[in-house]
Order: C-alpha cells, then sequence, then structure tokens
C-alpha cells in the first residue's frame, strides 16, 4: 500500500487530497501546522495519522518523515500543499510577511519534499513529489508580490528538483490552481467585486471545489502518470489561456 504525505492537511486542498488519496487506498500523513484541524481530516479516514508540522522548519520536517516510517515503514509519496497568502501593494508590505510568505510556500516546499526524498532514495526506491504551485506560479496578480514571488519559486524548484531526482525514479511534478474554494480564498471570494474579477478571468465561470484539484493530484501521484516529471500542470478553469 502507498503512503503519501500531505503538508497542510487540515484545510482545502490538502484536505481534499487526503480524503482522495484515502479513497483510492493510501495511507496518508496528515501534516498541518494546526494539529486540531490535522486530526480532523485524519480522524475521518481509516488508514491515517495526524501530525504537528512546520513546513518552515527543517527539524520538523525530519521529525515528519521520521514518525511517518515508524508508523508505515516507507514513504512513497509528498503532496505539498501547505501555503499561506497576504495582500498588500508591494510599497507598503512588512518584510516579516514577505518572509513567512517566502519561507511557508517555497522554502518549505523544499524542505518538506527534501525530508521524503531522502527516505525515498534511503529506501532505494522512486517516488512522486506534487508540489501546489498556482496560476500565479506565471501570472502577477496586483497587490499580491510575495506570493506570486513565491509560487513563482515553487515552479522553478519543482523543475529543478525533477532534474535532481529523476535519477532515483523521483519524479516531481508542479499544480498549478486556478481559482479554488477554500478557507484561504474566502475572504475574496465572497465579496462581489473581487468574485467578478476573478471569475472574468476564469471561462468555467465558477470556483473549483478542492476535490477538483486533488483528482488530478492523485493521477499524478500515481503510475498513470508514470513518463511525466518536470511538469506544471494548470487546473484552473481555463485562466491562463484567457489571460
Ligand atoms: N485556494 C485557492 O484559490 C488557491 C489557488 C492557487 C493555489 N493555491 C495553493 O494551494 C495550497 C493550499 O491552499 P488552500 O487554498 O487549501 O489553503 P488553506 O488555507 O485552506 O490551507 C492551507 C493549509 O496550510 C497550513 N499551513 C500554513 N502554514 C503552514 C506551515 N508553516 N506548516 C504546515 N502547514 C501550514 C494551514 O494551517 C492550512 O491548513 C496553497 O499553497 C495555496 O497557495 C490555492
Amino acid at each position: 500500500m502507498a503512503v503519501t504525505i500531505i503538508t497542510g492537511a487540515g484545510s482545502g486542498i490538502g484536505a481534499a487530497t487526503a480524503r482522495e488519496l484515502a479513497r483510492r487506498g493510501d495511507s496518508v500523513v496528515c501534516a498541518d501546522v494546526r494539529l486540531d484541524t490535522a486530526e480532523t481530516t485524519a480522524g475521518e479516514l481509516p488508514e491515517a495519522l495526524a501530525m504537528e508540522v512546520d513546513v518552515t522548519s527543517a527539524a520538523s520536517c525530519s521529525r515528519m518523515v521520521e514518525e511517518t516510517l515508524r508508523r508505515f515503514g516507507d514513504v512513497n509519496s509528498i503532496v505539498t500543499c501547505a501555503g499561506v497568502e497576504k495582500h498588500g501593494p508591494g510599497h507598503e508590505f512588512a518584510e516579516e510577511d514577505f518572509d513567512w510568505i517566502i519561507a511557508v510556500n517555497l522554502k518549505g516546499s523544499w524542505l518538506s519534499a527534501r525530508s521524503a526524498v531522502r527516505a525515498m532514495i534511503d529506501a532505494g526506491h522512486g517516488g512522486t513529489v506534487v508540489m501546489i504551485g498556482s496560476i500565479n506560479s506565471v501570472v502577477g496578480n496586483p497587490g499580491a508580490s510575495a506570493y506570486c514571488a513565491s509560487k513563482g519559486g515553487v515552479l522553478m524548484l519543482g523543475r529543478t528538483l525533477a532534474l535532481d531526482w529523476a535519477q532515483f525514479g523521483v519524479r516531481v511534478n508542479i499544480v498549478g490552481p486556478g481559482v479554488v474554494d477554500t478557507p484561504m480564498s474566502a475572504k475574496s471570494l465572497a465579496d462581489p467585486q473581487r468574485r467578478a474579477r476573478m471569475m472574468e478571468r476564469t471561462p468555467l465561470g465558477r470556483p473549483a471545489p478542492p476535490g477538483e484539484i486533488a483528482s488530478v493530484i492523485a493521477f499524478l501521484t500515481s503510475d498513470a502518470s508514470s513518463f511525466m516529471t518536470g511538469a506544471y500542470v494548470p487546473v484552473d478553469g481555463g485562466s491562463l489561456a484567457a489571460w
């Protein structure tokens, strides 16, 4: 049975991914900086472990993988969904907020993937990494310079790690969601003007429920995508086509 670690599993896309992968039979590690929400996700699933993990800490990411190995004996995939967002014009944005967004979204994707892939290499088998970028990996958004920079970074991080890790049979792909209905986007979607602006750029005319991102992540963590690595996969209701 495959063992998959999901960071940010307490909410939104991470929680939906945990449910989707558990449905197909994976043993799932629900990692989140909030233990309470990780436990809520894991509590619904048959073979799941909840863990408090801060992806900005190398030690916390190492512990995440050690505990996974202790409980399930192996790790086959990691999905890095932990992410944060804060808006503000670039000339007013606080340095600590910039550092925080880069630390969680960009460095955290690397630290958590690195820990899991070290275990795959030690075990002598391949595996898969799925990083969550955004349409903002490739297009800008006013008032979101740190977020867009972090997501552009995730795209190049994932592509480059795909090159580093291909020799070990580890595939790395980057998913680029458009507008997804999660707690992260709730405030924007609740504002009629912002919602209308977001939907103008979404040909399908609606936000995705997080399950529509999770199903693509399931594909990328399965053998059905065995010749895909270093790919950027937009799941955006047509947004990039319309940009
Ligand atoms: N919602 C969207 O419209 C959208 C669009 C494109 C990309 N994304 C990306 O998808 C990913 C998931 O976002 P979401 O919409 O599900 O958001 P969300 O806020 O619902 O979930 C994010 C989760 O990450 C966790 N987290 C935050 N900091 C952490 C840390 N330091 N260590 C571990 N966990 C931490 C949070 O506790 C939360 O459970 C993010 O990377 C986000 O940028 C979301």
